[in-house]
């Protein structure tokens, strides 16, 4: 059995090897003042904005925003996991480090409670969809949608339904804790009352690639209403988060293991009906484009991956933009299988039935070279000179991973030539040049799959929130904060930081050391809580100055609130709905009562 690695071994690592000394294998960094300066390695930049600060053991850039401990640096720069990271800083600094003991460790997100209020949630969309008068619209649409009941069991589908029902269980049901209900996000509360978060929606549940059930996907029965969108997840927090997961993996992986292979497609549906086709080995990446975890996550299971995303123009556009993302993980094959007519695997299922598209699947991918040689092509003239020099020098800037496979690159280096009229000797000559020129820039440069970072807003209300909590990383304000404000973080990012930060501020009694609770972060926030506790401000200890922050969020917040049930009424009104009207308008009065009591 695979273990967690001991806290101690990490501090231990930590005091033993210097920061400085490690990215500076990296990066060429020199001393100005208290930190070391050096180019960013995650972006192109001609001045320096990368800092690496010795004593605090951390590294940020002020320009990409990019930061964290001399693990999230390793992570992120050579794509790898934690306990890999770990393992390599080991090894630089000459410490033992036994990883094969650690390395299956799968950090469990979701505590049992939370586990606990999903499950619940799950039986009863389900219970609602197969046995109640109410789900029967939802259980025809998925009828009329070709799915089978026995896939319906598989995927565990359901129905919310628009009653509250959900809440008025949860709240009911003796053995769920208030706060592992309020923490799953199936249900929300505005200041007046709590309700359900999917209402009127199909429900697909959503696990982890252990088959622990994380989230849902609810798909609208009617999403053509204004301002409805077709599909609506779970908030993104520190139990789901989209970057973190492939819908389906559970199921998938060992079908994966098996035909040595992963099959790629964009949407839940798509899934559904391929399974129900017998392509067992599909998983969806919800429509978001790749994260390095995601890539990992593949990578565990098979080295070869065939895209199957939607025929249309942006579907192609994403098939363009994966590969790119997917060149950067080592050892991965990549293949496509083109769906004509501008359909998604779910439409194409449906029109040309299970068979044809398994076929399509298996017998009709292609390289990735042979996708970018024709969808390059479309839209454009050869005959005309310009559109015909910008294919050939797109081309030739997407091929140059072929340098390491002469005999992809004749076959592909020939057709382009026939295609073109251009001679092969020229082709090759053009081709040895930009590989030179790349591998000039990626000394420098290092190419990798990374995370983006979470983007800053720049009003009042952000950058209160990101005060306060530099705030409460450099002080202790928790007691005081819990017991005057019960505070919590509008922000969902900002919020998962601050509690968690309080839980390892308990966990050692105070004794806070910034760069090891980066340790028990989720990696996508590590960047942004770096760059926050990095905020040039002083960490001020007068309690007037954090009251006053705590004035301006809630203001702000409060006005967002008020010009989000304007934008209701207006639409009920447009709608012509008078209850949710009526019952929108109430709320909205009252919003503009508690505003007028804070103001007096
Ligand atoms: N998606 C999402 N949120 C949205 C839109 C899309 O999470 N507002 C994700 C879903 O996982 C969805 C996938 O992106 O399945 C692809 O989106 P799209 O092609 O728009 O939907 P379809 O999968 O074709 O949906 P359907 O078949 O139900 O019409
Ligand atoms: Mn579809």
């Amino acid at each position: 059995m695979s273990q967690r690695i001991p806290k101690d071994l990490i501090d231990d690592i930590h005091q033993r090897v210097n920061i400085v000394d490690i990215i500076g294998k990296y990066v060429h960094l020199k001393k100005q003042g208290a930190n070391y300066f050096g180019l960013c390695p995650f972006q192109a930049e001609k001045t320096p904005s990368l800092s690496v600060n010795e004593h605090k053991k951390i590294f940020h850039c002020f320009s990409c925003g990019r930061g964290g401990n001399v693990f999230n640096f390793i992570m992120m720069i050579d794509n790898l996991s934690f306990v890999d990271a770990v393992a390599k800083v080991a090894e630089f600094g000459g410490i033992p480090f036994d990883s094969y003991r650690y390395q299956n460790h799968s950090v469990k997100t979701v505590n049992v409670a939370v586990q606990k209020v999903l499950t619940f949630s799950q039986a009863f969309y389900h219970h609602v969809l197969e046995h109640t008068e109410i789900g029967d619209v939802a259980l025809n649409y998925l009828k009329q949608r070709d799915i089978l009941p026995k896939t319906m069991e598989t995927f565990q589908l359901g129905y919310a339904p628009d009653n509250n029902l959900l809440t008025e269980s949860l709240q009911a049901a003796s053995d769920l804790s208030p706060d592992a209900i309020k923490e799953s996000n199936v249900i929300t509360s505005t200041e007046t009352k709590t309700y359900d978060y999917f209402k009127d929606r199909v429900m697909i549940p959503i696990n982890d690639e252990n088959g622990d059930l994380v989230g849902f996907g609810g798909r609208s029965l009617h999403f053509n209403l204004a301002n409805e969108p077709k599909y609506l997840n779970s908030k993104q927090s520190k139990i789901f988060n989209k970057g973190n997961l492939l819908y389906n993996l559970n199921r998938a992986k060992s079908e994966i293991v098996q035909s040595h292979e992963a099959v790629l497609l964009e949407g839940y549906f798509d899934v559904i009906s391929a399974w129900q086709a017998g392509l067992k080995n599909t998983v969806a990446s919800m429509g978001t484009s790749f994260t390095a975890k995601q890539l990992r996550l593949l990578n565990k299971f098979t080295n070869r991956l065939i895209l199957v995303y939607d025929g249309d123009a942006p579907g192609k556009a994403a098939i363009d933009k994966a590969i790119d993302n997917l060149s950067k993980q080592k050892n991965l094959e990549v293949l496509v299988a083109p769906i004509p007519g501008g359909l998604d695997p779910d439409e194409y299922i449906k029109k040309y039935g299970g068979d044809s598209f398994k076929k399509l699947v298996q017998k009709e991918r292609i390289s990735k070279y042979r996708f970018r040689l024709d969808y390059y092509q479309e839209n454009i003239d050869l005959k005309n000179e310009q559109d015909l020099l910008n294919f050939v020098r797109r081309i030739l800037s997407k091929f140059s991973d072929l340098k390491n496979d002469s005999l992809q690159r004749e076959v592909y280096l020939k057709e382009l030539s026939q295609i073109t009229g251009i001679s092969l000797i020229n082709l090759q000559n053009q081709f040895n040049q930009q590989v030179a020129k790349e591998n000039h820039i990626n000394q420098r440069l290092i190419k990798n799959d990374l995370a983006p970072v979470k983007k800053q807003i720049d009003n009042r209300f952000e950058r209160a929130q990101r005060e306060l909590l530099f705030l409460a990383f450099n002080n202790d304000l928790f007691s005081w904060l819990d017991e005057e404000y019960h505070w919590t973080f509008p922000n969902s990012d900002y919020e998962v930081i601050f509690e968690l930060f309080k839980q390892y501020y308990e966990d050692n009694q105070g004794q806070v050391r910034f760069y090891e609770f980066l340790n028990i972060l989720p990696s996508d926030l590590v960047s942004l809580a770096t760059s926050i506790n990095e905020l040039d401000r002083p960490t001020t200890t007068d309690k007037k100055e954090v009251a006053g922050l705590i004035t301006v969020i809630k203001k702000e917040e409060l006005n967002n609130k008020i010009k989000k049930m304007q934008d209701k009424v207006n639409l009920y009104q447009k709608l012509g709905q008078k209850s949710q009207l009526d019952e929108s308008v109430k709320q909205l009065i009252k919003l503009i009562r508690i505003k007028q009591q804070e103001v007096s």
